[in-house]
């Protein structure tokens, strides 16, 4: 048989593993139709020190060497906020990861991410699914590389409750000021708010089909989802919500969701509000829609992309 040779997706994640991160990561690696030119952490769910790590030995366990590049350490203005809580103190859901087998790149993140999008000119997706302060730093220092970026890819944001605040979502309220940089940049946006990535959510079933998957990887991926099963389960919710990986599903197959296309601007000074995405559905504004906003989703053939991704390993 003879195989459609098609152009790989060229992308960089941007990210704060992180149990859902991690699983992102694996299904990046594991895809065909993407090209991770590399790695940037950033501070979120737990120091950038640890994010770094942690993302070392994630792509070491797939017998990969790409770059990492370690970025921002906090957030623009804010005090840096963690999420030990819902991905325990080292970032894994307190599993143990194999030491990695190589090392941080020596080019800061906004270098690598500067350098990348000048040698792949509007053939680069950046995937951010951490706080997005490494993002808004090389729009606000290199603000002409905004028409270079094909497209971002985040996963943040909430048109309804938030999950941080009743109105914020973690990514968004760790560093809104970024996030308002971004929005605000005129660089295309796919956004996968909780409003379905909270539906993008996996049960008993699905975490014993995990399990008896064999391999290595995915027996990472029940152990560190088990933590998060905890946290869930703290809260009375049956399934675990797994925000990063949709966002990553729909890099691979954007069909995965359908899409609305609204005005949004991220709330700065609220005290109750920081960090709400406040998005203009009813188009009340007049301002020019800056964002394809995910608003339904394939729950089970997201499901199905991501088990095969996993298997592959
Ligand atoms: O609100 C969910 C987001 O916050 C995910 O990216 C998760 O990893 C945390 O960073
Ligand atoms: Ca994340």
């Amino acid at each position: 048989m003879v195989r459609r040779v098609v152009d790989k997706r060229k992308i960089i994640i941007d990210c704060d593993p992180g149990i859902d991160d991690a699983l992102a990561i694996f299904m990046a690696l594991a895809s065909d139709e993407l090209e991770v030119l590399g790695i940037t952490t950033v501070a979120g769910n737990v120091n950038v020190a640890q994010v770094s790590v942690n993302a070392l030995s994630l792509v070491s366990l797939c017998g990969k060497r790409i770059p990492v590049c370690r970025g921002a350490a906090k957030p623009l203005i804010h005090t840096r906020r963690e999420e030990t809580r819902v991905h325990g103190v080292n970032g894994v859901g307190g599993v143990r990861l194999p030491e990695p087998d190589f090392g941080e790149d020596t080019r800061l993140a906004i270098d690598f991410i500067r350098e990348m999008i000048e040698l792949n000119k509007n053939n680069l997706d950046i995937i951010a699914i951490g706080p997005l302060t490494n993002i808004a730093g090389i729009l606000l220092a290199f603000p002409e590389l905004a028409r270079s970026i094909r497209s971002i890819f985040l996963m943040g944001g909430a048109v309804g409750p938030g999950n941080v605040t009743p109105a914020a979502e973690f990514n968004i309220f760790a560093d809104p000021h970024a996030a308002a940089v971004v929005f605000n940049s005129g660089v295309p946006i796919m956004m996968y708010p909780l409003d379905v990535t909270n539906r993008a959510s996996i049960g008993e079933i699905q975490m014993a089909e995990l399990w008896n998957m064999g391999g290595e990887i995915p027996k990472f991926c029940h152990r560190m989802l088990a933590k998060y099963a905890d946290f869930y389960r703290g809260k009375g919710i049956a399934e675990i919500a797994l925000h990063d990986p949709f966002a990553m599903a729909c890099v691979i197959d954007e069909g995965l969701a359908t899409y609305k296309e609204y005005h949004i601007d991220v709330e700065i000074s609220g005290g109750l509000t920081r960090g709400k995405t406040i998005t203009d559905v009813d188009g009340i504004t007049g301002n020019r829609a800056n964002v394809k906003v995910a608003v339904d989703l394939d729950k089970k053939g997201f499901v199905s992309l991501l088990f095969r991704l996993l298997a592959s390993f």
